[in-house]
């Protein structure tokens, strides 16, 4: 039923585009699994409210279908330094193509997430926001960027898109709809999630490396047991790492604040110390931009307002790298804010998410975790991965730790229980694959599966190296190939490795093998691929262009799957 609107009322800005119909596409690019699952409950809350909807990733969308949706929603995350997702890429390319048709007729609207410590801070979301305009799309309302604490600035873009769409669309636009009474009923409220963490017990917390490593890899087992949560083979788990006490006490003594002075760190209101309040809820181990332009005003020093000038950009790239608070403090103080002028300038400490290494058909009361510990010196002092080194130094047995578990579609065994499977993971991007094999054991999958392993020496750092052997005695994994960089001249990488069985992996990516690349992203991954693109073409005969297409196409099928960092 149609309400008849006051004389009175404005008019919409859209009144020259005619009216749409209530069908909502919603499409995300999404490399964690924040913008998958932020689009789902999206889609719930519009169908809810009586719209068809229709949510699907940017890689599994005909794109040229765009020309005959009214109404579009986009869910774009950035990662690294302003790349898009892998599931982004075909779609950003049609987008920018010859091909990409006029789009008078859509009405959209983007969600972009990302993380302001980066410079092209979601440059995924701004790029398609823009192109969607140039192809003559209009907003139903502004792009709203988030940064990772996304869930509230998302909430809001959600309940304007909601208005928006509710005026151009011929609904029954019955005004200011409360978007959150559908809440209910796309979230189990019982169930733990990011903003419900599940305090999970620690239950062991082992170094799997042997003395005389440059590494310390830590192994982490969790107790899920009572929180109902349940995952699969390549979801993640995200923790809620504390600052180091020292980090915050060294920070109180530069800025002269008072340590017990009350915080209220939320719109609900709940207090804290402002040392609580340091060590549990706000990031102060990373410096931005946005921070900086928060921070110019509490301090006289013009310095800082000079390096901020954008004729300062390679300068300003330099000092944010590898400073913290402490660093902000002692090189332009005093600060001449008071401690809650100074703490509505920091951001909530994000949670970190790591890539699963247990399976939970073989335990399902338990998920085990293969962390890093970070440590670098860096001007001057010894710095610490906030998180990483927390586990490995400040976690026992008995502790508690809030977790959530963080789906990841990009990163699944494959339906078909018969392909085959090739892993490259080098260091920790080995744990997801310890959480494919266990899986695959336990379901007794007979399907072939291949692991590319790669450290730094042999003797102390082949993690998991019993487990690996013993799979490979059973047969749950065919082949193992390991790359040991440092216990020779050269260096010898996962990619040489590959490299050596050419012959062999490509008859592997012929007959249908999914390709799994876990672990650093700006080296390892990139020679990867590199080298996937070297066998493609050497091994098939295909030219580069071709081999590039391979890979994509690959990709679009999901047979190329990376979980990178
Ligand atoms: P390196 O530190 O001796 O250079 C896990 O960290 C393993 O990945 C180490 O053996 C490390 O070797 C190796 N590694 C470093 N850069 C790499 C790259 N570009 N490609 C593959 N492996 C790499």
């Amino acid at each position: 039923a149609s309400t008849i609107e006051p004389l009175t009322q404005q008019p919409t800005q859209q009144t020259d585009v005619a009216p749409v119909s209530k069908e909502i596409t919603i499409l995300y690019g999404s490399q964690t699994g924040n913008g998958q699952s932020l689009s789902e409950e999206f889609g719930l809350k519009l169908e809810s409210k009586g719209f068809k909807v229709a949510v699907s990733s940017m890689s599994e969308y005909k794109p040229k279908e765009l020309k005959n949706l009214s109404n579009l929603l986009i869910v774009a995350s950035t990662h690294g330094e302003g790349d898009p997702p892998d599931n982004a890429l075909s779609f950003i390319e049609f987008l920018n193509g010859r091909k990409a048709p006029r789009l008078e007729n859509l009405h959209y609207s983007v969600l972009a997430l990302g993380d302001t410590s980066y410079e092209f801070f979601c440059k995924t979301g701004k790029d398609i926001d823009q192109r969607l305009e140039e192809l003559g799309g209009k907003r139903l309302y502004p792009r709203v960027d988030c940064d990772v604490d996304f869930t509230d600035d998302a909430e809001e873009w959600f309940e304007g898109v909601f208005r928006g769409i509710s005026d151009v669309t011929e609904a029954n636009s019955s005004g200011d709809v409360a978007v959150a009474d559908t809440q209910t009923q796309s979230a189990e409220q019982t169930a733990y999630s990011r903003t419900n963490p599940f305090h999970a017990e620690v239950l062991e917390n082992l170094n799997l490396n042997g003395r005389g490593s440059n590494k310390e890899t830590r192994h982490i087992e969790l107790s899920l047991e009572g929180s109902g949560l349940t995952y699969e083979p390549g979801d993640s788990l995200g923790i809620f790492p504390l600052n180091d006490v020292s980090i915050v006490d060294e920070l109180l003594r530069v800025t002269g604040y008072n340590p017990e002075l009350s915080i209220q760190i939320n719109k609900q209101g709940d207090l804290l110390s402002l040392r609580e309040a340091l060590i549990s809820h706000y990031e102060i181990t990373v410096l931005s931009k946005p921070l900086l332009e928060k921070f110019v005003p509490f301090v006289t020093n013009e310095e800082l307002k000079s390096l901020l000038d954008p004729e300062h950009a390679d300068e300003l790239r330099t000092y944010l790298s590898g400073r913290d608070l402490i660093d902000l403090v002692n090189d332009y103080g005093p600060i001449q804010a008071d401690e809650i002028e100074f703490t509505s300038i920091l951001r909530k400490i994000p949670p970190r998410l790591y890539s699963i290494a247990s399976s939970y058909e073989a335990s399902p009361d338990e998920v085990h975790l293969t962390i890093g510990a970070l440590r670098y010196e860096s001007h001057g002092r010894d710095r610490a991965g906030v998180c990483s080194v927390q586990c490995a130094e400040r976690l026992e047995p008995g502790d508690t730790v809030p977790v959530f578990i963080q789906r990841n579609q990009n990163f699944k065994l494959p339906e078909g229980e018969q392909t085959p499977v090739i892993m490259v993971g080098p260091g920790t991007g080995v744990a997801p694959f310890r959480s494919f094999i266990q899986d695959r054991e336990e379901r007794d999958v007979s399907g072939e599966s291949w692991l590319f392993f790669g450290e730094q020496h042999f003797m102390t750092d082949f993690l998991y190296q019993t487990e690996w052997l013993k799979w490979l005695e059973d047969g749950v994994l065919t082949k193992l190939d390991v790359a040991f960089s440092r216990d020779q001249e050269q260096k010898i990488y996962v990619q040489h490795k590959m490299l050596e069985h050419k012959e062999e992996l490509f008859r592997w990516l012929e007959a249908g093998a999914v390709v799994y690349v876990c672990g650093d992203e700006t080296h390892m991954a990139h020679d990867v691929h590199a080298t996937l693109l070297s066998i493609l073409q050497t091994e098939g005969g295909l030219t580069s262009d071709q081999a590039e297409s391979y890979l994509a196409d690959m990709q679009q099928q999901k047979r190329y799957q990376r979980d990178v960092y």
